[in-house]
């Protein structure tokens, strides 16, 4: 039994630097027009607690969706990624929820593959350790704590064999569609041919069913949102004062996302400690928190080829909301 839990860092993270950078990326989105804070910053532990939250409403069907989709195709995956030993790159793997089905599958059917989660959460690398550890004792684990494109060189770089690089729960509608393109073919520079990727879309929906996802009734949605706030109050001497703000989340079909802010429900002024800088809001003025873009299968086969991949199988859940989409690399 081998037991193998390494976590690497290729560039390593400060804590100070880290508080500076959410400092700089703080005031700049607050001194622009309109006013916004990057959606990056919901996760830090509270956040990260009210995420797991939000995947167990039943409102938030993507997290079931995508799990059921896994739960059904572990196989056909396996049959078409394992011609030999394979790397199981995650990016982003949050808690590992999803994750570990597809884990459980390839591990008790003896595929050879080494698990390969990179996040820059070191706290987020622990707990997949630990679950992990309970599900699969004897699977060998490479924890890579840093940035995606950090992790995905370092990992073509010195690990061998080809890759099955995840990217799950719709984590990609956070980005805008022109940044969404760029990353992609940033992924597509890094992998080589025989290497894969599984990437979770939310598919464009009843506009009702959409809404009812980001505006559940326990209204934890609206805490998650919040949290941008007390963080900013928590971390950087920040004053906003959360009865004055409410969370605003609603899908606009014509740039096909759900646009999530939060809402000053009165003109106030707010004092930034760290910063010492006081940033005005009008009444009802929005911060703009997050975007989360719903595709149709036609973008996201158009999304695929124009990064330079080719599509090779779309599994979908049964109640056609989501789609993993499999994708290879040309030879
Ligand atoms: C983790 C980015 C996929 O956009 O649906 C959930 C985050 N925001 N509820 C999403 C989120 C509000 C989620 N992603």
């Amino acid at each position: 039994m081998t037991q193998t839990y390494r976590i690497l860092k290729p560039g390593s993270q400060n804590p100070e630097s880290a508080r500076q950078q959410f400092l700089r990326d703080v005031e700049q989105g607050l001194s622009q027009t309109p006013k916004s804070i990057p959606s990056q910053y919901f996760y830090d532990e509270t956040g990260s607690k009210l995420f797991e939250q939000i995947m167990d409403l039943p409102e938030y069907y993507l997290t079931d969706a995508e799990y059921e989709i896994l739960e059904r195709n572990h196989r056909r995956l396996a049959e078409l990624v394992n011609h030999s030993a394979f790397n199981l790159v995650e990016l982003g793997a949050g808690d590992g929820r999803k994750t570990r089905v597809l884990l459980e599958h390839l591990h008790s059917e003896k595929i050879d593959f080494k698990y390969i989660p990179i996040d820059i959460s070191e706290g987020a690398m622990t707990s997949l350790q630990e679950e992990v550890a309970a599900c699969c004792s004897d699977l060998e684990m490479l924890g890579v704590v840093g940035e995606y494109f950090q992790g995905l060189n370092w990992v073509e770089k010195h690990v061998g064999g080809p890759s099955l690089v995840l990217f799950l729960g719709s984590n990609i509608g956070n980005f805008r569609p022109s940044k969404a393109k760029i990353f992609l073919r940033r992924l597509r520079q890094v992998l080589r041919p025989g290497d894969f990727v599984l990437m979770g879309f939310d598919l464009k929906k009843d506009t009702r069913r959409l809404n009812a996802a980001y505006n559940d009734k326990q209204g934890i949605t609206a805490r998650f949102n919040l949290n941008l706030l007390a963080r900013i109050n928590r971390e950087l001497a920040g004053e906003f004062d959360l009865d004055n703000w409410e969370f605003y989340g609603w899908y606009n079909p014509l740039s096909g996302a759900v646009e999530s802010s939060l809402l000053s429900r009165k003109r106030q002024c707010v004092r930034i400690g760290a910063c010492g800088k006081v940033f005005e809001f009008d009444a009802w003025e929005a911060i703009h928190t997050e975007y989360s873009f719903k595709y149709s299968e036609a973008e996201i086969e158009k999304m695929a080829t124009t990064a330079g991949f080719t599509v090779a199988e779309h599994y979908h859940a049964k109640n056609q909301t989501f789609v993993d989409s499999l994708w290879s690399i040309p030879l």
